[in-house]
């Protein structure tokens, strides 16, 4: 077998808003992300604000749910916001990344946060305190020769550009994004070489078809609009990213869900092959060819969508092609047009239960074949060089008395995934990095639990903000470091 190329970047993944806190900190302004409370698998995380009267509300965190006419955000006395504090990164970057570079990472990833460099996003100067923190980080992760991998937006635009402007709504949001992206691309050139523009960016549609059939058309319409502005960005800082330095390799981001149909009717077949297109190809074409897909308008037509495309926004798609495409990978879904008799219950996860797999606490399928199949189907599509920006398992880890964490279940979750990955390289795909999702455990995306925990690293902090927030070395610490070691032969 094929072993994994010498200079694999094995590393760990997080994003601003789960893992740095400081959430108002040294002039960081507030992102929509900040007002979402902590939810449980059966309780949705709520977004709170002010309603025009005055009064305080709360709605389910939804994508295509807006707030009420004329609410603002607001932090509620009676709520706990998970993201506030996160895992205090930014206090503890230094010996967070000395437990990295123990682990001897290649590459760290981690997101920039907008509002941290433009606390409201449409200030012409950034705020000197968020470059210097970044900056440091970054110096430190070389010192210990990681790369920093930057996401530049992780699903958190400031808030004063979504109450002001409308956010992804609106076309003004590009241009800001793209001094936001300029700037980093300046401040941070020769520190970062490796950059991802959006996070899951395709999720702006697919979480849409993800929480079932209940969004509305306007809801679509908003979506694949916010999406084609989106893509603007992307390719507007992927040109400007070469343009600053030509080392810059930059990528799109994926959320990455292979479909199986569930029967061999024609009519799932080709229910999955769509869902494929809608869910992972539409972005992919966009971002990786520089093009809307043939099947784009039968897609708009679906939900009788029209997207503002002007004939420059076409010439522009097409010279912000990415480097190389990224993808997180978690689970499969299953896509029919019959019955579903069983369903599966996890955010995100979706359709009828794979009697084929067993599933995660938060009913995420476990299925590290979906990873050879998702990577074949990526590079044979597109021929560009691929990694694995997020993979793994949230589980409820036990600490022991002695400090210690057995979490054998995580080692196998990854060794299995790792396998995978090395036939898929051995088939041919260009495999050129892989970082775990929430190498340090860090504050859960979809619940805002701290109990979901996906690290090798464990944080003393519980659903409730709780704890030391000290680190300690799970039995998966000692296993990656050993993989990493022999680059993916011990495993
Ligand atoms: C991805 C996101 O969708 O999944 C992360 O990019 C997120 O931000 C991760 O944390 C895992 O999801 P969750 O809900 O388990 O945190």
């Amino acid at each position: 077998m094929t072993s994994f190329p010498k200079d694999f970047l094995w590393g760990g993944a997080t994003a601003a808003y789960q893992f740095e806190g400081a959430w108002n900190e040294d002039g960081r302004g507030p992102a929509v992300r900040d007002f979402r409370t902590v939810g449980t698998p059966k309780k949705r995380r709520q977004v709170t604000y002010i309603d025009k009267d005055g009064h305080p509300g709360m709605m389910p965190a939804i994508r295509g749910l807006n707030l009420p006419d004329g609410a603002r955000y607001a932090i509620l006395d009676n709520c706990y916001y998970p993201n506030h504090i996160a895992v205090d990164f930014y206090h503890r970057y230094k010996e967070d990344i000395a437990l990295l570079a123990e682990l001897g990472f290649k590459v760290f990833r981690m997101s920039i946060s907008w509002s941290r460099l433009f606390p409201k996003g449409d200030e012409e100067l950034p705020n000197s305190k968020g470059i210097e923190f970044y900056r440091e980080v970054f110096k430190e992760l070389r010192k210990y020769k990681i790369e920093p991998l930057v996401t530049l937006w992780h699903f958190d635009t400031p808030v004063y550009l979504e109450e002001k402007y409308g956010g992804w709504n609106n076309r003004k949001t590009i241009q800001f994004f793209d001094h936001y992206a300029e700037t980093c691309f300046k401040e941070f050139k020769g520190l970062v070489r490796y950059w991802i523009t959006f996070n899951e960016i395709n999720n702006a549609v697919g979480m849409l078809d993800m929480y079932g059939s209940d969004a509305t058309d306007k809801a679509y319409q908003e979506a694949y609009n916010q999406l084609h502005y989106q893509f603007l960005a992307s390719a507007h800082a992927v040109k400007k990213g070469h343009e600053i330095d030509k080392e810059n390799v930059i990528g799109c981001m994926i959320c990455g869900i292979p479909h199986y149909p569930l029967t061999c009717d024609p009519n799932d077949i080709i229910a999955t092959r769509y869902r494929w297109e809608k869910g992972i190809f539409y972005s992919g074409d966009v971002q990786c060819k520089g093009e809307y897909p043939s099947f784009s308008k039968r897609l708009w037509n679906e939900h009788q969508v029209t997207v503002d495309i002007t004939d420059q926004d076409l010439i522009d798609l097409k010279e912000g092609v990415v480097d190389m495409y990224t993808f997180s990978y978690y689970m499969s879904n299953i896509v029919t047009t019959h019955e579903i008799k069983d369903m599966v219950a996890g955010n995100i996860a979706n359709g009828e239960r794979n009697p084929y797999l067993d599933y995660s606490e938060w009913g995420w399928a476990n299925d590290p074949k979906g990873l050879r199949y998702f990577l074949e189907v990526i590079y044979d599509r597109y021929h560009l060089p691929v990694m694995i920006t997020e993979n793994g398992l949230g589980a409820v880890d036990k600490m022991e008395n002695d400090g210690t964490i057995h979490d054998d279940y995580r080692i196998q979750y990854m060794k299995n995934h790792i396998l995978e990955m090395k036939k898929a390289i051995d088939h041919g795909v260009n495999l050129i990095g892989y970082t775990m999702w929430g190498c340090i455990d860090l504050i859960s995306g979809g619940t805002g639990q701290m109990s979901k925990r996906y690290g090798v690293i464990y944080v003393d902090r519980d659903d409730e903000g709780n704890g030391t927030l000290n680190r300690f070395k799970k039995d998966s610490f000692y296993w990656y470091k050993k993989v990493i070691e022999t680059n993916g032969e011990n495993l």
